[in-house]
């Protein structure tokens, strides 16, 4: 283990430096690590445990459940709701706010989470993850779904795991953006990415583009732009990707830098957005500012967004600073 560091002690080491994060915290994390292990063994077992395909069920967003949907979501809470740490849960698979059951003590802590993100990706063998935020609430009390409706500003901690050729945990807790791989030999995150950082020169973006002709003129401008190349206002050459896991996009970005974008669209008017606030795009949001890039609605800093409901959607702009910068000022002339 020499010259290894696992999360576990970079964690306490942290802990160390700002003393505002109480051991609490730390055990927390090392809570949802336990559960993000757990789901990146099923996930890698795939159809020797017979966990791929469709549940048959929907869920509370009306998108059909995948049998993992159901089973991480489950693994998040087991791992969660007996310890103590925590006043509610919050996940994409339950209309409501998750009780602590009443024979287990409450905390201070909210955790928020999308247990299996980018799930259609499941049954074709590519990334997926899992997305979680926490909150700090009131102490000893059940969660109220009020208690949920905070700016992403007020997050605490974000973190999202990737079950992909390697399993790894990127988390902020406001100092910076961390990557751990987690060493199937001996079962442990050990730190491999330190002081992630979004490069600021990017010539990729990423967009579902058989959405364009639904979308607003802002985003049809920027990616006009992009696709005319050397031809056009840029002047440069632009790639694209879509990998169709939020998860994914965003780990490439802070990895290489880019922009990734679900922007407003006219496609069903009761759904103009695509990805939810509380638990997808704050959660990597928080990371991406952290990793010096930007993340917005297009027309607000996502992470200033005053939420109204638990399952809220937003339109995601996000990646290289520069980029989601010009992409807001064209929402702004418009
Ligand atoms: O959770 C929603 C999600 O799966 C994201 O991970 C991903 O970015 C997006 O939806 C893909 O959407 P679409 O299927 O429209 O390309
Ligand atoms: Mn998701």
């Amino acid at each position: 283990m020499a010259n290894k560091v696992t999360m576990t002690q970079f964690l306490i080491e942290q802990q160390r430096e700002y003393p505002g994060t109480s051991g609490t915290f730390t055990m927390l994390l090392n809570d949802i690590v336990t559960a993000c292990k757990q789901i990146s063994h099923k996930v890698n077992r795939g159809n020797l445990i017979g966990v791929l395909g469709s549940a048959e069920s929907e869920n509370v967003q009306g998108e059909v459940q995948k049998k993992l949907d159901i089973i991480t979501h489950e693994i998040m809470v087991e791992a969660l709701d007996w310890t103590g740490h925590l006043a509610g849960m919050l996940s994409e698979e339950v209309d409501e706010p998750i009780k602590i059951p009443p024979q287990y003590p409450k905390g201070k802590y909210l955790v928020l989470f999308d247990p299996l993100d980018g799930s259609s990706n499941i049954d074709i063998n590519l990334t997926v993850g899992t997305i979680f935020s926490i909150l700090r609430c009131r102490e000893g009390v059940d969660a109220e779904p009020e208690d949920f409706l905070r700016k992403g500003a007020e997050q605490v901690c974000a973190g999202f795991v990737l079950y992909g050729p390697s399993t790894m945990m990127v988390l902020t807790t406001g100092h910076g953006v961390n990557g751990f791989t987690l060493d199937q030999d001996i079962g442990e995150f050990i730190l491999t990415h330190r002081n992630m950082t979004i490069p600021e020169d990017t010539r990729e973006f990423a967009i579902n583009m058989s959405n364009q002709r639904f979308w607003e003129e802002p985003v049809r401008r920027y990616i006009d732009e992009c696709v005319q190349g050397t031809d056009g206002p840029r002047g440069k050459n632009f790639n694209m990707r879509w990998i169709a896991s939020l998860v994914a996009e965003v780990y490439r970005i802070l990895t290489r830098g880019g922009v990734f974008l679900y922007p407003y669209d006219s496609r069903d008017p009761k759904k103009p957005y695509k990805l939810r606030l509380l638990y997808e795009a704050n959660p990597v949001a928080f990371i991406v500012e952290q990793a010096g890039g930007a993340c917005s609605t297009g027309r607000e800093r996502m992470l200033d967004v005053k939420p109204q409901s638990l399952h809220q959607r937003v339109p995601v702009i996000l990646g290289s600073k520069d980029e989601v910068e010009r992409i807001v000022k064209y929402h702004l002339e418009g």
